[in-house]
């Protein structure tokens, strides 16, 4: 009798997406979701040669048809032991649109769905943002932000178009609206025994980084960087200790908060004002 594997579930395969599976996927089946279908073949590819066991699955976490699709898909081999949400866009590259509809509303499908599709003693982590822990919202958008139905949330007023037009305003909203739900869904994945929790990484050194550090905002994230008590830019290695950590054993008691994965950055800055 050959046992089940586990299922490890992990949406983006940018730099985060990939360092997860590796560390993750071990003695696993792999399902892997990204928009990229080249990217996302060329990653399964790799990681099958290096001896994992991987499905692809193409995706928009955006579109709520293709996030049920995943979580069946995943059910198909087996309830979801462990979720790792890490497939996002960025303030340097997308539109406002484009981040309210995937940093958001896909994160609220992802959590919404996976709620049940999730094993008893499972674990997941969504990727957030530093971005969503820098400053203060509105304490009544975030109760929105937080409780709205995942269907209506990209109708409410404060993210109209006309209201909100900075694509970084838009981000730090998304992230923050991450971490709330993330709260509000401990209690739904806790319904099944799976816990939930967010990472917000800093400044972490992938094709996304590197975007925004060569991009007009570049030079002032780098004396940033320098100022924090890490006084470096994190590695995709330091985010993955904090993935692993939240969905092994060790913090079994732990569910619903955010883990602030940045080398003090924001304390930093806290500190400076
Ligand atoms: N890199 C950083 O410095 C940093 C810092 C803070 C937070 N983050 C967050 O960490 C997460 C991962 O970052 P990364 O550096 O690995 O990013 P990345 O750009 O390397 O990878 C993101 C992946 O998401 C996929 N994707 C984009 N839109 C999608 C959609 N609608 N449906 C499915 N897949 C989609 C992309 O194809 C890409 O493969 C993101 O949520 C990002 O906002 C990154």
């Amino acid at each position: 009798v050959t046992k089940p594997d586990r299922v490890v579930v992990i949406t983006g395969v940018g730099g985060m997406g990939i360092a997860a599976a590796r560390r993750l996927g071990t003695g696993a089946t792999l399902v892997l979701a990204d928009l990229d279908p080249v990217r996302l073949g060329e990653v399964a590819s790799d990681l099958r040669t290096a001896g994992y066991e991987v499905i692809e699955t193409v995706i928009d976490i955006s579109d709520p048809a293709s996030v049920t699709e995943l979580a069946t898909s995943a059910r198909g081999v087996g309830p979801v032991d462990v979720f790792v949400h890490t497939a996002g866009v960025s303030p340097s590259h997308a539109s406002v649109e484009a981040i309210l509809r995937v940093d958001l509303l896909g994160t609220a499908l992802l959590l919404d769905t996976f709620a049940t599709a999730m094993a008893p003693g499972g674990a997941g982590v969504v990727v957030a943002s530093m971005a969503g822990s820098l400053m203060p919202l509105d304490p009544g958008l975030e109760r929105r932000l937080a409780a709205t139905p995942s269907a209506d949330l990209l109708t409410l007023p404060d993210l109209a178009a006309g209201t909100l037009t900075d694509p970084g305003l838009a981000y730090a909203i998304a992230k923050r609206g991450n971490q709330l739900r993330v709260r509000e869904s401990a209690v739904t994945w806790g319904r099944v025994g799976a816990r939930i929790n967010a990472i917000s990484p800093g400044v972490i050194a992938t094709p996304m980084s590197a975007a925004e550090l060569s991009g007009p905002r570049g030079e002032g994230m780098r004396q940033m960087l320098e100022a924090s008590p890490a006084g470096r830019i994190g590695t995709v290695a330091d985010i993955v200790a904090a993935v692993e950590f939240l969905t092994g054993p060790q913090s079994s008691y732990i569910t619903g908060v955010d883990l602030l994965v940045d080398g003090g950055v924001v304390a930093s800055l806290a500190s400076a004002r």
